[in-house]
């Protein structure tokens, strides 16, 4: 990628909820390379709170604001991606969306189609493989040292339960339950480091969160190069343990990745301490990481800014982000023909 220019990115951030955030610490932290704007919320008061912090302009109704930015980062209940998303890029906008890149395949296309006609960048919002420590572990994984990989094994343990869920409760809204909204996580990783999938199967149920959804999935995938990936993901556990885990397993090697929040996420968001480690065990233990990182998502915006300055495609545009929910619609389905998804 050639180096990027710079020049200071005027940006708009609509929906101020839970990610925000995230996202506001990272804009701050590239310093003269981004200007937030505004900050957009139809619940106005929620706009003005985070604005008034970061000496940015709240507004309730985005389109007020698009012809002052060059870029948006659309943190929005599922279903709202799709419009919104179109909306931002027709008024010549370039724009970062929240996974999943929208509730149907019929969306993510027209999205996509869209942002390469008028030759904007799209990119969706997929943390994990932009981590440092999630690069090092797919170096390990690949890299020849532990022998051929053979399977790919992933948990998220979140724990939702008493929480308000709002929007995240409506099927309509969230696009499906937890393996539709965020066992992807698991899944976008897998599909970088495993490449292309042969077939997917899911499973089920609800275990306490009061949504329409299942609120804990498990699924299991073969993937064309014989890997198999197994992804298990709870929204209603008793206790968070550890947040986002991935073991690869390789013929001489276990190497499992870490992320640990030391807090209470669901409450002390982007200020949560974290623990990530990744340790490789077969005839010895080799401990190939301790640090803090956490969900950190600067590497992903730094990546999203580059790829804007330098006209490339983003590692997680709109074709990579399409595979996602096409394996996780066509797991639904067959899940449904089985009656083994609530
Ligand atoms: N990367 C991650 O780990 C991660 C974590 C959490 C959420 N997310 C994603 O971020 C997105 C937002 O999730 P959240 O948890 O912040 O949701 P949230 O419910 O906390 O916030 C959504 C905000 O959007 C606002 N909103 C709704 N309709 C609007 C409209 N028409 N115009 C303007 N504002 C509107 C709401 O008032 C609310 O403030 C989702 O795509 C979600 O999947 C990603």
């Amino acid at each position: 990628m050639a180096t990027p220019s710079l020049k200071t990115h005027r940006i708009g951030i609509i929906g101020c909820g839970w990610i925000l955030p995230f996202h506001v610490s990272a804009l701050q932290s590239l310093g003269p390379r981004a200007k937030i704007i505004w900050l957009a919320d139809s619940n106005l008061e929620r706009a003005e709170k985070s604005a008034r912090s970061i000496g940015a302009r709240a507004i309730a109704d985005y389109r007020e604001g698009l012809s002052e930015v060059d870029a948006v980062f659309i943190l929005l209940p599922h279903h709202l991606h799709h419009p919104v998303t179109l909306e931002c890029l027709k008024a010549g906008c370039d724009v970062l969306v929240e996974k999943p890149i929208a509730i149907t395949l019929a969306e993510a296309d027209e999205m996509t189609v869209t942002a390469e006609r008028l030759g904007r960048t799209l990119m969706v919002a997929y943390p994990h493989r932009y981590r440092p420590c999630m690069q090092l572990f797919k170096e390990a994984a690949l890299g020849g040292k532990y022998g051929r990989l053979f399977m790919l094994d992933g948990l998220m343990d979140e724990s939702l339960q008493g929480y308000a869920l709002g929007w995240i409760a409506k099927k309509a809204f969230l696009g499906g339950g937890v393996f539709f909204s965020s066992s992807p996580h698991m899944l976008d990783v897998m599909l970088w480091i495993a490449g292309e999938v042969r077939a997917a199967s899911m499973v089920g149920t609800k275990a306490g969160a009061e949504m329409e959804g299942e609120d804990t999935a498990a699924s299991v995938i073969k993937f064309q190069n014989g890997v198999i990936g197994v992804t298990r993901h709870m929204w209603a556990s008793p206790k968070s343990r550890i947040w986002f885990t991935m073991t690869a397993v390789c013929e001489k090697a276990h190497i499992t990745l870490t992320t640990t929040p030391m807090g209470d996420l669901a409450t002390e968001g982007c200020s949560c301490p974290w623990k990530t480690r990744i340790v490789a065990v077969g005839k010895t233990e080799e401990v190939l990481l301790d640090n803090d990182e956490g969900l950190d998502l600067l590497p992903e915006v730094k990546h999203f800014l580059d790829c804007v300055d330098t006209k490339s495609k983003p590692q997680t545009d709109g074709h990579t982000a399409r595979k996602v929910i096409e394996l996780v619609l066509n797991a639904y389905q067959e899940a449904e023909s089985r009656k083994a998804n609530p």
